[in-house]
């Protein structure tokens, strides 16, 4: 699979289930905007049947390498960011994974039950970052009980392998130029931000500054029956230049932290 065409289908199946991304996408494109895609990010854990090296190689297939590495201690997770430096604006991939072996005896023993069903033939392949949930139907108690320790570990549990948001670059914005305007913007057009941290993560002087919507809530069928819960969202990021006049191009963990939590569990008033 050639790099358009991988990023064609990650989006379209994307914009099929998180309807607010694509209204977005419209909104901004009405406005006249040419939007841009900063980053993508995928989810997994640390199991070596499923992890970071193993999702990354669809992309590296592709031309990407891995660039940067971070840690987030409390939510228990490593990550890494590949950018593919063959195409020209490519936007860079962000795989984190859950550090299991940091969690409960539950979380641990209700992850590798789940991951011994799979069929690992299927998951060998590098189409795993279109596959999603490889395990079947997830369980509702389940799911409430992995939330209780780790939103992260649940939300893999019920999804799988597909995108967990798409990112406009505001860079590439004429109008709206500032991650004010886009919040603003947003915020008019009734799209809940997600604020853990503030709505505005990262300053100029850190060179990126993030915000994003909370994911959009659908339904979900469990085994119990069908329940509403938070899928995937959008983000939004402003790159700044360093001191050679480059545009920053890594991640701040600090802020990334708090972007995680817009798949957290809510309820729409
Ligand atoms: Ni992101």
């Amino acid at each position: 699979m050639n790099y358009q065409d991988l990023f064609s289908r990650l989006w379209n199946e994307y914009a099929l289930q998180n309807p607010s991304a694509k209204k977005i996408y419209n909104l901004f494109s009405y406005e006249g905007e040419t939007i841009e895609n900063d980053h993508i990010a995928f989810r997994t854990f640390n199991d070596n049947r499923i992890n970071i090296p193993v999702i990354s190689k669809a992309f590296e297939k592709i031309g990407y390498i891995p660039k940067g590495e971070y840690f987030f201690e409390e939510k228990k997770l490593r990550a890494i960011h590949l950018e593919n430096n063959i195409v020209e604006n490519s936007p860079r991939v962000f795989i984190s994974e859950l550090e299991l072996e940091k969690c409960s005896a539950f979380v641990q023993d209700t992850i590798n039950n789940v991951l011994n069903s799979m069929r690992l033939e299927e998951v060998k392949k590098e189409e795993i970052i279109f596959k999603g949930n490889v395990w079947g139907k997830p369980e509702f108690a389940i799911y409430e009980k992995l939330r209780n320790e780790s939103e992260y570990a649940a939300w893999v549990y019920v999804y799988g392998f597909r995108t967990n948001h798409f990112t406009v670059s505001i860079n590439s914005l004429k109008k709206y130029n500032t991650i004010e305007k886009v919040n603003e913007f947003l915020k008019q057009k009734g799209f809940i931000l997600n604020s853990s941290g503030g709505e505005i993560k990262g300053t100029p002087e850190m060179l990126l500054q993030q915000s994003s919507i909370m994911a959009d809530i659908i339904d979900v069928e469990f085994k119990e029956g069908v329940h509403q819960i938070p899928a995937c969202y959008y983000e939004f990021a402003l790159r700044f230049p360093d001191a050679d006049g480059k545009l920053y191009s890594g991640f701040h963990a600090k802020s990334a932290d708090k972007i995680f939590e817009s798949t957290n569990f809510y309820t729409k008033e």
